[in-house]
C-alpha cells in the first residue's frame, strides 16, 4: 500500500485523502477503533459532540502513540450550542473530553437555518482559530447559499464542508462551488451506510476487474472526485481495506457507472434538518 496523499484548501489547511468516521460508536468502541486505525495508518479522525464518543476518541489517540502533529482530529459543534458565547463554551467542553490542547478541525455540524445563529457561531470559530486553539475551521451540511452568507458576513470561507456524498448523491453543484473556492469536500456516509450500494452488481463487476472489494471501488470513486471519504468501520479488516485505495485507478467509464443510479438522500436535508 502506498502512502495517503493530502489535499490543500484555500487557506493552506491540509487533509489526508481519507479518514475514519466514528459515529455511531460508543466511547469504548471509538477508543478501540481509533487506536487500531492509527496503527494502520489513518491520520484523519472524525467525531462530534453529538456522537458522545469524544472521550473514547481522545483515549484512542493517546493509546495510538502516533506523534500528535501527524493527526488531524475533527470534532463538531452541536445545534444546541449555536451562538457566539455558546460556541466558545461548547468548544471547551469538546476539548476537555478529547483531552487535547488543540483541535485540528472544528466544524459547525448542521446550519439550522430556522434558528439562524450559524453566523454568530462562525465568528466564534474564527476567534478560536486566531487564538490557536483550533488549527482549521469548517462546516458540515452547508449549502452554497449558507457558505456564501458566511463569506459575505465575515470575509472567511470555511476550509472544509463535510456533506452527505456517495454514488446515489454525488452533489455535483456543491462540489463545483467548493472546487471554485478552494473548499475541501469531505464525504459522510461515503459507502452509502448499509443502503445496499455495495451489493450492486455493477459495482461488483468493477471490483472484480481490479481485484478489489466493492467498498474499495466506492472509496476510490470519492478519491478520484477529489472528495475526502470518512468511512466508519468497527472491523479491523474492513478498516485496513478501506484505507488501501491508492494503488488502482477507475477509468472515466467506471467513474460514470459507479454513480449511474437513482438519486437518494440517506440523511437530513440541510435546509430543514434540525438536530440539537
Ligand atoms: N456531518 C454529518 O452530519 C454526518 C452524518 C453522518 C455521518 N457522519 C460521519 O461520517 C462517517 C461515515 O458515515 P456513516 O457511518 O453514516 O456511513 P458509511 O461510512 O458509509 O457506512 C458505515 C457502514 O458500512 C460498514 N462498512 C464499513 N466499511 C465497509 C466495507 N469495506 N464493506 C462493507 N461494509 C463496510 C460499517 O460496518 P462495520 O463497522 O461493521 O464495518 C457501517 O455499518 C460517520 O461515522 C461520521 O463520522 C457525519
Amino acid at each position: 500500500m502506498t502512502g495517503i496523499p493530502t489535499l490543500t484548501a484555500h487557506d493552506g489547511t491540509t487533509l489526508p485523502a481519507i479518514g475514519l468516521g466514528t459515529w455511531p460508536m460508543d466511547d469504548a468502541q471509538a477508543e478501540e477503533a481509533v487506536s487500531g486505525a492509527l496503527a494502520d495508518g489513518y491520520r484523519l479522525l472524525d467525531t462530534a459532540a453529538n456522537y458522545r464518543n469524544e472521550t473514547g476518541t481522545g483515549r484512542g489517540i493517546a493509546r495510538g502513540g502516533v506523534p500528535r502533529e501527524e493527526i488531524v482530529v475533527t470534532t463538531k459543534l452541536p445545534g444546541r450550542h449555536h451562538g457566539h458565547d455558546e460556541t466558545l463554551a461548547s468548544f471547551e467542553e469538546s476539548r476537555r473530553r478529547l483531552g487535547l490542547d488543540r483541535v485540528d478541525l472544528y466544524l459547525i455540524h448542521w446550519p439550522l437555518p430556522r434558528v439562524d445563529r450559524y453566523v454568530d457561531s462562525w465568528k466564534a470559530m474564527i476567534k478560536l482559530r486566531e487564538e490557536g486553539l483550533v488549527r482549521s475551521i469548517g462546516v458540515s451540511n452547508f449549502t452554497v447559499e449558507h457558505l456564501t452568507r458566511l463569506e459575505a458576513e465575515t470575509g472567511v470561507l470555511p476550509a472544509v464542508n463535510q456533506i452527505e456524498l456517495h454514488p446515489s448523491l454525488p452533489q455535483d453543484d456543491v462540489r463545483a462551488f467548493h472546487t471554485d473556492k478552494g473548499v475541501l469536500t469531505e464525504s459522510w456516509s461515503p459507502l452509502g451506510r448499509g443502503s445496499g450500494l455495495l451489493d450492486d452488481p455493477a459495482i461488483g463487476k468493477i471490483a472484480e476487474t481490479h481485484g478489489v472489494t466493492p467498498g474499495q471501488v466506492v472509496l476510490r470513486w470519492h478519491v478520484q472526485l477529489g472528495a475526502v471519504p470518512i468511512p466508519k468501520s468497527a472491523d479491523p479488516g474492513r478498516r485496513r481495506t478501506n484505507l488501501d485505495v491508492f494503488d488502482f485507478e477507475l477509468t472515466p467509464d467506471e467513474m460514470t457507472a459507479v454513480a449511474n443510479r437513482p438519486r437518494r438522500r440517506l440523511g437530513g436535508d440541510p435546509d430543514t434538518h434540525e438536530e440539537f
